[in-house]
């Protein structure tokens, strides 16, 4: 494996792959590994010729008021999952060298936004577009693997990538959870230990939600009570929201109908947790 932390060198390394015909598929993530990405690297192994997993927590994604001095990271724990998951190559740019000067471009996401993550974190989807497609121009890839824990971040590179005609394939790979069913995720470290026994709660509803459906249940806003409810009596969380939509153009509608989402964020004291299904109801 090539750890490189400068784009020139990624570039050209990447371009020489190419000429040799070979696919690349790209991981990008902001570390402290888990099962979740684990997940991704091993479908982009068993899919293309060079793996690319990329490390770099975009600050340009976080608001002011958002935990980027508490995300976590380990780079040395990082670095042997990558090693042990057999990825060829390790981007790991600085804050410098993926921002070197004020940006006189920024990416803006127009459609998708305004719901969700969205809706309470204005700007993020504009940091989370623009630095994949100053990743997207370093590593080159032929296919990106993300993970449908971010549905909406999915929906939104979704929109990226034919929008501004890029000729990568998106793969969206399904949510690895915990045993008792909490989505993996980074920041399940900053949850004290009975808010983590309180978070099991996120899926539980969601489930709940689901079995409502399959018996019949037509009414976005009866869900929504629904969840609510469940969550309230089994958590100190605070809802940030609980939304139905249809999936993937994120709109609201009024009878449940097709592809749907059912999407919630929970606020903890040290960790915003995100958690959704998507089904197709008929
Ligand atoms: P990060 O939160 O590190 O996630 C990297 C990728 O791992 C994303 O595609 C995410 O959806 C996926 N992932 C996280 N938890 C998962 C889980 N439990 N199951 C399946 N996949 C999971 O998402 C980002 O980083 C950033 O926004 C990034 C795309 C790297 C841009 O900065």
């Amino acid at each position: 494996m090539k750890i490189i932390t400068t784009v020139l060198e990624m570039q050209t390394e990447m371009r020489e792959k190419k000429k040799s015909l070979k696919s690349i598929g790209f991981v990008p993530t902001m570390g402290f590994l888990h099962e979740g990405h684990i997940r991704l690297l091993r479908k982009a192994r068993a899919e293309t010729d060079i793996v690319v997993l990329s490390i770099f927590v975009n600050p340009l994604q976080f608001g002011p008021n958002e935990d980027l001095d508490k995300y976590p990271r380990d780079f040395d724990r990082d670095k042997e999952i990558a090693l042990r998951e057999e990825v060829d190559y390790l981007f790991f740019p600085s804050n410098t060298e993926m921002y070197p000067k004020s940006s006189s471009v920024k990416v803006v996401v127009q459609e998708r936004t305004e719901v969700l993550c969205g809706k309470s974190r204005p700007g993020h989807f504009d940091g989370v577009a623009t630095v994949l497609t100053k990743l997207f121009n370093i590593v080159l890839p032929d296919s990106v693997y993300m993970g449908m824990k971010d549905a909406q971040q999915v929906a939104v590179v979704d929109g990226l990538i034919s929008d501004f005609h890029f000729p990568i394939t998106l793969v969206p790979v399904d949510t690895v959870r915990e045993e008792d069913g909490l989505a993996k995720s980074s920041r399940n470290v900053n949850l004290s230990p009975s808010e983590r026994s309180e978070a099991t709660v996120l899926f539980e509803s969601l489930n709940m939600a689901g079995s409502l459906i399959n018996r019949g249940e037509r009414s976005p806003k009866v869900i929504v009570s629904e969840i609510e409810k469940l969550i309230l009596s089994k958590s100190r969380g605070k809802i940030d929201y609980i939304e139905v939509l249809s999936y993937p153009e994120l709109k609201q509608i009024e009878i449940l109908e097709g592809k749907i989402i059912i999407a919630l964020a929970v606020k903890f004291e040290h960790a915003r947790l995100i958690d959704n299904i998507v089904l197709n109801t008929h």
